[in-house]
């Protein structure tokens, strides 16, 4: 009988009610992860967003096989993460979150031993090597220790290492810690022309802007769960506006201009979420009281704000 398998199109990563539950000796179990469900299509940019603690860490570790769920499933390219950890890992690469460079290695040295212990030839490692230290902007400190090496360049070593793979999925838990923003926008740039060459990333940041910029789609994870996923927009109409008018001293004003949107105080500077057609009201109110007020967009930091204050005070999002 002829068999004929047919071609699905199989997801760069699939997890699936993925729960992890600490357990220490002597005391109370830390429920991380209590049922994560996630899609990474093939060449996708994907950034995880989460408070401190949420659980974007224990996640990544998970799916990079350094970490086994309590229970929950996950695939990579179609193999199983647990079952098979050794057919995922050379289809993987991982910057960790707070890594360093082996300190008596020159970046060189590192990216260069990374890539042969993976198995690539010479003379193509030695060509990937100068390919990411040059995108990474570390060719004036190659061939120093990287002991020697400031935060932001021993940050950058790390993503080098990883760039340099070109592996069909990366895991980069806050690659651009300590980087500049000189440094940031490399890293997003090289990030970029991976995903055009058909690689797949997952990455965690603290830096909003930054998931705006070079992810596709967001998933926000608070206390183990997924909380919304989705593009920055979509995710930014959910908090009911796409305008911001802020208003420094702006307590006298907050009873007047609460019919207008939702209010968000940040030290004695009020911000209004609100919609286009209302700017012109509001602005007159603000004058009549001789405050000044400016109006910009509504950022992604402040959507994160709001989303993820909603849930932890218990209200529906
Ligand atoms: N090895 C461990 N043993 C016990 N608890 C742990 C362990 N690792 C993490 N946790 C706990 O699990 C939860 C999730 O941690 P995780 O590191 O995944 O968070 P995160 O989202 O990456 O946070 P951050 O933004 O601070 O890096 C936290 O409550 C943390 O204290
Ligand atoms: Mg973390």
């Amino acid at each position: 009988m002829l068999r004929v398998r047919l071609s699905v199109s199989v997801e760069a990563l699939s997890a699936v009610e993925v729960r992890k539950t600490y357990h220490t000796r002597g005391q109370t179990p830390v429920e991380a992860l209590r049922g994560v469900s996630m899609t990474l299509r093939k060449g996708e940019r994907i950034a995880l967003l989460g408070r401190n603690g949420a659980g974007k860490t224990t996640f990544l570790r998970i799916s990079s096989t350094l970490l086994l769920p309590t229970s929950g499933s996950l695939e990579v390219f179609g193999s199983d993460v647990i079952a098979h950890p050794e057919q995922v890992r050379p289809l993987i690469a991982v910057v960790p979150q707070e890594g360093k460079p082996f300190f008596h290695l020159t970046p060189r040295e590192q990216i260069y031993a990374y890539l042969r212990a993976r198995g690539v030839d010479r003379e193509p490692a030695k060509a990937s090597v100068s390919e990411a230290l040059g995108q990474m902007g570390l060719e004036a400190v190659a061939d120093r220790l990287s002991v020697t090496l400031s935060g932001g360049q021993k940050q950058r070593v790390m993503v080098a290492t990883v760039i340099a793979t070109k592996a069909p999925l990366l895991f980069l838990d806050e690659p651009t810690i300590g980087m500049d923003p000189f440094a940031r926008r490399e890293v997003w740039e090289s990030l970029r022309r991976l995903t055009v060459q058909g690689s797949t990333i997952l990455l965690t940041t603290h830096y909003l802007d930054e998931a705006e910029s070079l992810s596709q789609r967001l998933y926000v994870i608070e206390d183990g769960r997924v909380l919304v996923e989705g593009t920055a927009s979509a995710i930014k109409q959910q908090v009911g506006g796409s305008l911001k008018v802020s208003v420094a001293n702006g307590e006298s004003l907050r009873e007047q201009l609460s019919s207008f949107g939702e209010i968000v105080s940040d030290g004695g500077t009020i911000h209004l979420i609100t919609s286009p057609e209302r700017i012109n009201d509001i602005m007159a109110i603000a004058m009549k009281a001789g405050i000044s007020a400016t109006v910009g967009p509504v950022t992604l930091e402040e959507a994160f704000l709001r989303i993820v204050g909603r849930s932890i005070h218990g209200e529906e999002v």
